[in-house]
């Protein structure tokens, strides 16, 4: 009995010992690597409120932005399917296809510039591009969209937001942008690992050894997965940010991407041209680090971005306002 007893005693001290380490980061996790923030840099000139992110819902998921009231920015970056469209690249006005793959909206808040060659420094620059572009929303000016939003009934939903005359082309963009602040995706497995809550397989953990190791994470470092500068990627045909600065030193320089919720944005890299991940992992180790990885390690690195997946933003669909009785003047 007395030995039973303390055979008890060490396994309930075995249990407390386990306990206690519930809630402390593991062993071994490369340095730098972590959980995803939980909050996102906000501008100073526009700060956030529940009406103004639900304002820039509405907008963000309304096509009457677009010339032919069926393209919104949910379109391209639908927030059922992580913020992607699984183009290569996105169809827009009349069926055209644009020049690049559609990034994720999700933690894009997070980057520090717009665009796979950062030519928008925030949220709001940015948001002010896709219904001027002739391939995308194909709005002929900043006027005909304002005239079109206040037939649609939005002036009062802006004057909540913004006071008195405040339908505007930049007070639609920091709606939109205070919105995309909102579009962020915790708890993914790795986070739940980071914090000592849960678990990752055998391949994962081997996989996230994998990438420090070879240097995959000079670049994807810290807890977003790259390190917001602008790497050169010698693929492809596109000028990348030399296109912006027209300085022949940035030819293809591109920001290098985030790692968080890549597997579910295929297809990859900024011409959407591959479709897989794997493909993916060994054209960034052979381009950027001139290494051919073995199958294995593949797998392993896959598994590890797998990891990385977060919990999507949950969405209310929103009412647009409409006139009552008749439509709107859409145009092709
Ligand atoms: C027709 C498809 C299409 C529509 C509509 C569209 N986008 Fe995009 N979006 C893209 C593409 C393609 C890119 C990348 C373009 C580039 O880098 O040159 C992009 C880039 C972005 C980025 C940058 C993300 C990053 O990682 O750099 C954000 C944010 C974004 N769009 C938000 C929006 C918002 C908000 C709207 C609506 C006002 C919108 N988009 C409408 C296709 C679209
Ligand atoms: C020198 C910096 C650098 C290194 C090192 C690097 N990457 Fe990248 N990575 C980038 C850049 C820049 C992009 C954006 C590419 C583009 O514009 O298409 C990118 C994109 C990616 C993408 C595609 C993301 C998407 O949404 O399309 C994956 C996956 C990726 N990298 C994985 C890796 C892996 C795995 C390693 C190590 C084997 C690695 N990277 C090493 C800079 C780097």
């Amino acid at each position: 009995m007395k030995r039973y007893i303390s055979w008890l005693a060490i396994a309930c001290m075995t249990a407390a010992a386990g306990l206690a380490q519930a809630g402390e980061p593991p062993a071994g996790i490369p340095e730098g690597m972590g959980a995803l923030p939980s909050t996102v840099p906000v501008p100073a000139d526009n700060p956030m409120s529940a009406a103004k992110t639900e304002l820039g819902k509405q907008l963000y998921l309304d096509p009457v932005l677009s010339k032919s009231g069926h393209i919104s920015c949910n379109s391209c970056h639908n927030l059922g399917t992580w913020g992607v469209d699984n183009q290569a690249r996105s169809i827009g006005h009349k069926w055209q296809r644009g020049g690049r793959n559609a990034p994720t909206s999700f933690n894009a808040a997070f980057w520090s510039a717009q665009f796979w060659d950062g030519r928008a420094p925030q949220l709001e620059d940015q948001a002010k591009g896709p219904p001027m572009n002739p391939v995308e929303m194909a709005d002929d000016s900043e006027e005909q969209l304002i005239t079109r939003l206040q037939a649609a009934g939005y002036t009062p939903l802006f004057e909540q937001v913004f006071g008195k005359n405040s339908l505007n082309f930049d007070n639609m963009a920091k709606a939109i942008g205070a919105f995309e602040r909102t579009l962020i995706t915790p708890d993914a497995p790795f986070d739940l690992y980071v914090r000592g809550e849960g678990d990752i397989s055998a391949a994962a953990k081997r996989g996230m050894r994998k990438v420090a190791d070879i240097g995959c994470t000079a670049c994807h470092s810290g807890p977003l997965f790259t390190n917001n500068t602008f790497q050169q990627f010698n693929y492809g045909s596109d000028d990348g940010r030399k296109s912006v600065t027209g300085n022949a030193d940035d030819d293809h320089y591109f920001r290098v991407q985030s790692w968080r919720n890549v597997a579910m944005t295929a297809p990859y890299f900024h011409d959407g041209a591959v479709k897989t991940l794997p493909e993916a992992v060994r054209i960034m180790a052979k381009v950027q680090l001139d290494t051919i990885l073995s199958d294995a390690d593949v797998v392993d690195i896959v598994a590890f971005l797998e990891t990385l997946t977060g919990t999507p933003p949950q969405v209310t669909y929103p009412v647009f306002p409409r006139p009552a009785g008749h439509a709107l003047n859409w145009q092709d």
